[in-house]
């Protein structure tokens, strides 16, 4: 058995996805009973975080005491990663020390290259180009909420990042039609949305997208990283805002998600996020620790 690895989505297999996704759910269930799991007694987590965090951060390590283990912050400030330690020293020197790494960090490839070397398991926690962990908590609240997401029509409204990347490896993960409305100039990864072939359709109004979808889903207009783009990016996205207006042409049950952290009146609308018959926001962002524990018990499980 290999060391398996959580750079994208496309890292497990359909069907594993699905078990992770019922799992998160039975562990949800246990957690509510008062029921512990501990199949990380002894085990610590390694949690590099180069870019800000407080969901993630959060779950991995409350999550990882839930389950017995511990975990470890580890800051480029304050290790030899942000005084250009090579990221492949870095990985054979901490991955003979802890169990599980998880990392935070903008381009991609750091994680690729850290997991090319790493004796453990390495978990992305965003990237620049990806967001997979938050992809298994909207599918899981997905499912709570409305069932299985295959056969159904999901509208991406906004940036075409990491969020949007990842999205569209859902679609073919999970099988529903995905509709990314965004402005011209801000598309998904080429190869990304090549790859996952025609149940993939770019539109340029957000009407286009949301017209009969299940599932409406929005994310900031600039990331981590492109704080000095914010005032272009405003201007590129007006008439981007989801609202309850937008929502009025989804479909009747449609629900709304947003991975979070939300500016209200830029991307979404204060009443539309605060809508509980509507927006699942909540418990998208409590299923990050339910999801990401039955991640870390598949990967620990599944790799020698
Ligand atoms: N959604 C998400 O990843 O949130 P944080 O940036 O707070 O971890
Ligand atoms: N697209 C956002 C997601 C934050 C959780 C970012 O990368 O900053």
């Amino acid at each position: 058995m290999a060391t398996r690895h959580f750079l994208t989505l496309l890292d497990l297999s359909k069907d594993e996805l699905k078990s992770v996704i019922e799992r998160a759910i039975e562990l949800k269930a246990l957690r509510a009973q008062g029921i512990a799991t501990e199949p990380f007694r002894d085990k610590v987590l390694g949690m590099i975080f180069e870019k800000s965090s407080t969901r993630t951060r959060v779950s991995f390590e409350a999550g990882m005491a839930q389950m017995g283990g511990s975990a470890l912050f580890l800051s480029p400030r304050d290790t030899q990663l942000g005084r250009g330690e090579p990221i492949e020293d870095s990985a054979r020197v901490i991955s003979r020390m802890v169990d599980m790494v998880m990392i935070r960090t903008f381009g991609h490839n750091v994680l690729e290259r850290f997991a090319e070397h790493s004796r453990v398991p390495v978990i992305n926690a965003l990237s620049d180009s990806y967001h997979p962990c938050q992809l298994l908590a909207d599918i899981q609240t997905y499912v709570e909420h409305r069932g299985s997401p295959a056969g159904k029509v999901v509208a991406w409204v906004g940036d075409g990042n990491n969020m949007c990347n990842s999205y569209i490896n859902a679609a073919r993960q999970c099988d529903f039609e995905l509709r990314i409305a965004c402005p011209e100039g801000y598309e998904p990864d080429a190869a990304i949305l090549a790859a996952a072939g025609n149940r993939v359709t770019i539109v340029r109004k957000p009407v286009d997208a949301v017209r009969g979808a299940d599932w409406v889903a929005t994310d900031v207009w600039a990331s981590m990283g492109q704080e000095t783009e914010q005032q272009i990016r405003m201007k590129a996205f007006e008439g981007f805002l989801v609202d309850h207006e937008l929502m009025s042409h989804a479909n009747q049950d449609a629900i709304f998600m947003h991975c979070l952290p939300a500016h209200r009146g830029e991307e979404v609308s204060g009443e539309l996020l605060e809508d509980e018959k509507i927006s699942v926001v909540w418990d998208e962002a409590e299923n990050r620790l339910h999801a990401q524990k039955a991640l870390m018990e598949f990967l620990q499980e599944n790799s020698k």
